[in-house]
């Protein structure tokens, strides 16, 4: 099948103006102009529908152009409308060699994602010319061929990710390049995304790493219409311009010259509804806000339309004045006229039925709901959409952050396929790295989201949310020659690009500036056939039907038993005296059987039990049982929801900021973590589920993008399926370490201390000039001759250096040998030999960077952009490393970050090892006792921990005496 596109210009070419539009009609639009610009501006929406300006006799009104006008508002956006055949790219750029990939295994994008071809593909002029099998005639015609090998590996489309912040929200955030939402107003159609474009964003090199290649640039969602968004290609173009990122710009970028002889491209509205917008008022001021715009842009359409009618009935005598338009409004107009892809940020069901009401008032179609967390709970609603069914562009595991998103789950993209919702997964940069918009689709897969649905949900689906599927998100003769190479299947978790290309040029391998070497080696350890599958995953069929059942909460409860046998073990790893994990396998065939009795493992073996007597069997399947992780770095166990204050442990104090209330009788106000403990919140629930049994928690947060507390007390271990603080090893151990917080103002708030302030105050309580008298003084003497871990929370070298420094000083001062740990520690790399020689740990956290501030700017992102991660840097100095997360949610996927860790080591790292990095090592960088022998067991099912096809069934606790099954 060809593809074909009429326009045929070269980006950034300027728009030529049809020459069917008179001089005097375009004076008459600059007067138009002009008068919209000279109203005053009001903060509130509505502003009258400007009256026609000029008042032209008959005699001079332009009735071809008038006619023209009027026909222009029927026209119909899209591709469906540009029968000419294409043969070359709006976005070629000369010079760009054409690329003959061979023998890959295509998945195209069509049909759902059902659609894959065993071949060749060939690439020129910045469009696939062939795919399958491709003719002599066209790569002999290619003079400038280059000719890859895919060797049997997976294609795919560039990946489009539907919904992004890159270029507006730019990394490293900086408060000067904060331009993703206005202040102005509750409805403002008339902002563009485009005008805020940073050019050079961090962000765009590490997505396109990720194998995306165009993202939808949205207005942020503080206000219920925040602006128009963008469909933007992440490649460097020559013209080196914001607008020559835009993929089809939209016709009238330029008011003054439009011309409508052209192809009508999609436009794209960003709107929000719910929590967000709520600084404009709450929920019904929202809606009203918006009911209002709708009002206010449908009077103008049917002036426009009567207007119009007039003119084309040829009642000139009655046409007065120019043709009705007004710039504010022009925009909402096109989406009452079905012009436009309108993203709407709505997540509970009261605000998908609100939005949905206004879509059937107003009559206008909604292109993608946006995060909807709610939405698996109304898929009937969602089908009520005027216009059609919108596509759902959701997160896989991200909920619970705030209280519209409480219900989210990870089985929503399944159930909303189940009924025939198209699914998007997406990153929403920043609020997820942009370049693991894959690892969004792995999680989907994993959670029952079928596979052609998993991977149409990163390509053609959003592609055609976007109404660019003619083109994107597709691999067929016509479409864009943006391509992605992959080392595995794209489901396999931590798939990673082995090559990249956009509009047919290669972005990865990073074409070298200098001539240096530029080979980065990618997926060592995948070559056997098995990586080439689409994983095998388990059913969630039971734990779906009840997250419906309950409305998005289910019962988290476990099943208490006293005695259990396993059957079908095939692996068992245990902890060592020495904290060492070990493996075992168990005797028998197809695997063995394995008696727990109160939390212990009695005996392993074929003959272990006689089987006839025993009630409690639980089939593993090939299964194993090993020690649970740990997970450490979020407020995980001190709050509910994140965003609501009411249900946490609330304002830490800080030291620098405040005086210490007198009733604390301490200068430093050092507070243990484990009184604030709270047990049984959902995300703690759900990490346990995942085979993370303990956690310890301290008050610090990072001072990146929240307000850090320099002295933010002393954490605590705990288990993380225990009842209340009470129970029986609730609480592993009370007091952990001892923690700080230390850096550079958070570019999104008031300044704080500054750095040499903060390491000044740390001097001197670690020169033990605090009576230990007081909490500060006792803490910071026990920090100081290392009886307790001191963890720092910091990123960047420079102030890490300066530690290491502080460290050796009171080291010499005081005869002591400190427990110095830097969290966070997303530069520690660059300075793993003095790290490793000061005997410091570090707790890489979050464990795959991202520069979103300035301390954490040098990233070490690992394949395909280099051929070393930071852990391993750090790991072959000899540092002791663990892995941490940033938030209370990302706690249950812990087990997938050590997977993630092997694999970006090229298997530098060993099972073993990343075992370690959020279980033993991680213990000993913290300083938590007593979790060797008797360490909590987790028993998956189908597979280990390290298997995307296991699913974890329960837990044996010698500490607690029971095994709990799910
Ligand atoms: C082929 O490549 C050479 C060298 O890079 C370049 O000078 C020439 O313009 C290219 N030819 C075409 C048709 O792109
Ligand atoms: C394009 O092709 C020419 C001639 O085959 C070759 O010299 C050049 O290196 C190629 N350029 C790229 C970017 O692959
Ligand atoms: C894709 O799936 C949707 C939803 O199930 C269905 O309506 C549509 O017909 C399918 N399209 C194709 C081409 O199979
Ligand atoms: C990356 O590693 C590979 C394999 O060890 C090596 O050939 C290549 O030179 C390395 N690249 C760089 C930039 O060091």
């Amino acid at each position: 099948m060809s593809r074909k596109l009429s326009s045929t210009s070269q980006e950034g070419a300027p728009i030529q103006r049809s020459n069917r539009l008179s001089t005097f009609t375009f004076l008459i639009s600059v007067a138009a102009l002009l008068s919209v610009l000279a109203t005053p501006f009001t903060p509130t929406f509505f502003g009258p529908v400007v009256p026609p300006v000029a008042e032209p006799p008959e005699s001079v009104i332009d009735k071809q152009s008038v006619l023209a006008r009027c026909a222009a508002l029927k026209a119909v956006p899209g591709f469906a409308q540009n029968p000419s055949p294409r043969d070359q790219s709006d976005r070629f750029e000369a010079g760009t060699n054409a690329t003959w990939i061979r023998n890959g295994i295509i998945f195209t994008g069509e049909n759902n994602g059902t659609t894959v071809i065993r071949g060749d593909l060939f690439l020129d002029k910045g469009i696939v010319k062939g795919i399958g099998k491709v003719s002599k005639r066209m790569i002999d015609n290619a003079p400038n061929l280059t000719i890859i090998d895919a060797h049997g590996a997976w294609i795919t489309p560039g990946l489009v990710d539907l919904h992004s912040h890159l270029g507006i929200l730019s990394s490293p955030i900086l408060s000067g390049a904060v331009d993703f939402d206005s202040t102005k107003g509750p409805i403002l159609p008339w902002l563009r995304a485009i005008d805020s474009l940073n050019t050079h964003d961090e962000g765009y090199r590490l997505a396109v790493a990720g194998g995306v290649t165009t993202v939808q640039v949205l207005p942020g969602s503080s206000n219920p219409i925040g602006g128009q968004a963008f469909m933007v290609k992440l490649r460097k173009t020559l013209d080196g311009s914001a607008s020559s990122m835009i993929v089809e710009p939209p016709l009238n970028l330029n008011m003054a010259k439009v011309d409508r002889s052209k192809p009508v491209p999609w436009r794209h509205l960003k709107q929000a509804c719910g929590e967000n917008p709520r600084r404009y008022g709450n929920r019904m001021d929202i809606m009203w806000a918006l009911r209002s715009a709708y009002s206010e842009a449908r009077n103008l359409m049917q002036s426009q339309d009567a207007y119009c009618a007039k003119a084309e009935a040829g009642l000139w005598g009655s046409v007065s004045g120019g043709f009705p338009e007004n710039q504010k409004w022009e925009l909402l107009v096109d989406v009452l006229r079905g012009k436009v892809k309108v993203s709407s940020h709505c997540q509970e069901a009261v605000d998908l039925d609100a939005m949905v009401r206004l879509t059937n008032e107003f009559q206008f179609p909604i292109a993608s709901f946006h995060h909807a967390s709610e939405g698996w709970l109304v898929p009937e609603l969602l089908k009520r959409t005027w216009g059609g069914i919108p596509t759902l562009a959701i997160l896989a595991t991200q909920h619970r952050y705030k209280r519209e998103s409480f219900r989210g789950s990870e089985y929503a993209s399944r159930v909303l396929a189940d009924n025939g919702i198209p699914v998007a997964m997406k990153t929403d940069h920043p609020v997820l790295n942009p370049r693991y918009l894959a690892y969004e689709a792995q999680q989907a897969h994993y959670f029952g989201l079928p596979p052609h649905l998993a991977l149409a949900s990163i390509t053609s689906v959003p592609a055609a949310a976007a109404g660019l599927d003619h083109r994107i998100g597709i691999l067929t003769e016509g479409a864009d020659a943006d391509v992605v190479l992959w080392d595995s299947h794209p489901l396999q978790l931590g798939a990673t690009p082995v090559k990249v290309w956009i509009d047919g040029i290669m972005q990865i391998p990073v074409p070298s500036k200098t001539g240096e070497n530029n080979h980065i080696e990618v997926g060592k350890g995948k070559e056997s056939d098995e990586w080439r599958r689409v994983p095998t995953v388990p059913s969630w069929d039971r734990e779906r039907k009840d997250a419906i059942l309950w409305d998005g909460l289910p019962p988290l409860d476990v099943n208490k038993q006293s005695r259990v046998v396993f059957t079908n073990v095939k692996k068992i790893w245990k902890k060592g005296s020495d904290g060492n994990i070990q493996e075992t396998l168990v005797p028998g065939a197809s695997g063995g059987t394995v008696l727990v009795e109160k939390g212990n493992i009695i005996c392993t073996g074929e003959n272990c039990v006689d089987m006839t007597t025993e009630s409690n069997l639980v089939d593993l399947h090939g299964g194993s049982i090993s020690p649970g992780l740990m997970s450490y770095g979020s407020q995980l166990g001190l709050e509910e929801i994140a965003s609501e204050h009411s249900t946490g442990d609330g304002e830490l104090l800080d030291a620098f900021n405040v005086n210490m209330p007198r009733i604390l009788n301490d200068v430093g106000g050092v507070v243990r973590a484990v009184d604030a403990l709270m047990f049984g919140t959902r995300n703690a629930l759900t990490a346990y589920r995942s085979g993370v049994t303990l956690a310890t928690t301290a008050l610090a947060k990072p001072i990146s993008l929240s307000r850090g507390h320099f002295v933010s007390g002393l954490s605590t271990t705990f288990g993380t399926g225990s009842k209340h603080a009470m129970e029986r090893g609730a609480i592993v151990q009370d007091v952990v370490a001892l923690h700080v917080v230390l850096g550079r103002s958070s570019p999104l708030l008031p300044k704080s201390v500054s750095v040499s302030t903060q390491i000044a105050a740390l001097r001197r309580l670690l020169y033990g000039w605090e009576s230990t008298d007081k909490e500060t003084g006792i803490w910071f003497r026990k920090a100081a001759e290392g009886v307790v871990p001191l963890v720092i929370e910091v990123d960047n070298a420079d102030i890490m250096a300066s530690l290491l420094i502080l460290k050796a000083d009171v080291e010499d001062k005081i005869g002591s040998r400190m427990r110095m740990v830097f969290s966070g520690a997303t530069e520690a790399y660059l300075l793993a030999s003095e790290i490793s020689k000061a005997d410091v740990g570090v707790l890489l956290n979050p464990a795959r960077p991202f520069p979103t501030v300035w301390d954490q700017r040098r990233i070490l992102p690992g394949p395909p952009l280099t051929n070393d991660t930071a852990l391993v840097i750090l790991l072959e100095h000899g540092v002791t490393v663990g892995l941490g997360v940033r938030n209370a949610w990302e706690a249950r996927n812990s087990g997938f970050d050590i997977q993630w860790a092997i694999l970006e080591s090229n298997s530098r790292i060993s099972e073993r090892k990343a075992y370690a990095l959020v279980s033993s090592d991680l213990e000993k960088l913290l300083g938590v006792r007593n979790v060797g022998e008797d360490a909590d067991l987790v028993a998956y099912e189908g597979g280990g921990l390290f298997d995307l096809s296991s699913k974890v069934v329960g837990i044996i606790s010698s500490r607690r005496e029971v095994v709990d099954l799910f």
